[in-house]
C-alpha cells in the first residue's frame, strides 16, 4: 500500500469517531485532508466543523463543509488530526504543517483527541522529527540560544527563502537533536520562555486514541 492510501484508509477509519449532530475539530495535514474528503459523506449529519488552520478551512468550504469559529462554540465532542511523531503513551510532535498553534487549541477545545497516522509516524521517542516551535520573530536568536543549550540545533524554516508566516503571523524554528523523554514536563518549560507561541510537543493535550494505518490494515491504540 503506498503511504497515501494509508493515509485515504485512517482518514475513513475516522469517520467513526465523529459523533453525529456535533461540531467536529478538525487538524490539518495531508491525512486530515484525506478524512475531510471521507467527511464531506456525512455532511447532513454533522453541523459542521471547527478548523485549525486556513488551508483546511479552505477544504472544509469546498466541500460544502460550514466552518464555525471556535470562539463561537463551546467544547467539541471530539478533535481529528494527524501527527509527525507519536509514541507509546500517546504522546506528539506537531507541527510540520505549521499549524500547531491553532492545533493546539482546537485540541484544548476537544474532550477526545483521535489522532490519525500511518505508522512510520509510531516512535519510541519523541525527537527523531525536527521539533516546531511558532516564536515571536524578535525572540527567535534567544530561543534558538536556549535550545542549544539543551543540545539541539533551531533553524528558522523557510519558504521560497524567506521565513515562513504562519495564520498567526509568527515564524517557526525547527529543532533537531533533541530527545524528548519527559514530554509533559518539557512542553511546560518550552512554553514559558518568552517569545515561544507554542511549541510542537502535545503531551498536555495528547491523544486518547491513535488510528494507525499499517500494510495490514488499522491498527486502534488507546491510551
Ligand atoms: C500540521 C501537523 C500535521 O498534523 C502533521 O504535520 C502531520 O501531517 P501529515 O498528515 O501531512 O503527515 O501537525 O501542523
Amino acid at each position: 500500500m503506498t503511504q497515501d492510501e494509508l493515509k485515504a484508509l485512517v482518514g475513513q477509519a475516522a469517520l467513526k469517531y465523529v459523533v453525529p449532530g456535533e461540531i467536529v475539530g478538525v487538524g490539518t495535514g495531508s491525512t486530515v485532508n484525506k478524512f475531510i474528503e471521507a467527511l464531506a459523506s456525512m455532511k447532513g449529519r454533522v453541523p459542521g466543523a471547527v478548523s485549525s488552520s486556513n488551508a483546511s478551512t479552505e477544504r472544509l468550504q469546498a466541500l460544502g463543509i460550514r466552518v464555525f469559529d471556535a470562539a463561537e462554540v463551546g467544547e467539541l465532542a471530539v478533535y481529528i488530526d494527524g501527527a509527525d511523531e507519536i509514541d507509546g503513551r500517546g504522546y506528539m510532535v506537531k507541527g510540520g504543517g505549521a499549524a500547531l498553534t491553532r492545533e493546539k487549541i482546537v485540541a484544548a477545545q476537544s474532550r477526545r483527541f483521535v489522532c490519525i497516522a500511518d505508522d512510520s509516524k509510531r516512535v519510541e521517542v519523541l525527537g527523531r522529527f525536527p521539533l516546531p516551535v511558532e516564536v515571536i520573530p524578535m525572540a527567535t536568536q534567544r530561543i534558538a540560544r536556549q535550545f542549544q543549550a539543551l543540545g539541539g540545533t533551531a533553524r528558522v524554516r523557510l519558504k521560497d527563502g524567506v521565513p515562513l508566516v504562519t495564520d498567526n503571523g509568527q515564524h517557526i524554528l525547527d529543532v533537531t537533536g533533541l530527545q524528548i523523554r519527559e514530554p509533559l514536563a518539557f512542553e511546560s518549560e518550552v512554553n514559558q520562555w518568552p517569545g515561544v507561541v507554542t511549541v510542537g510537543v502535545f503531551a498536555h493535550q495528547k491523544a486518547a486514541v491513535c488510528l494507525l494505518a499499517t500494510a495490514r490494515g488499522v491498527q486502534t491504540l488507546e491510551f
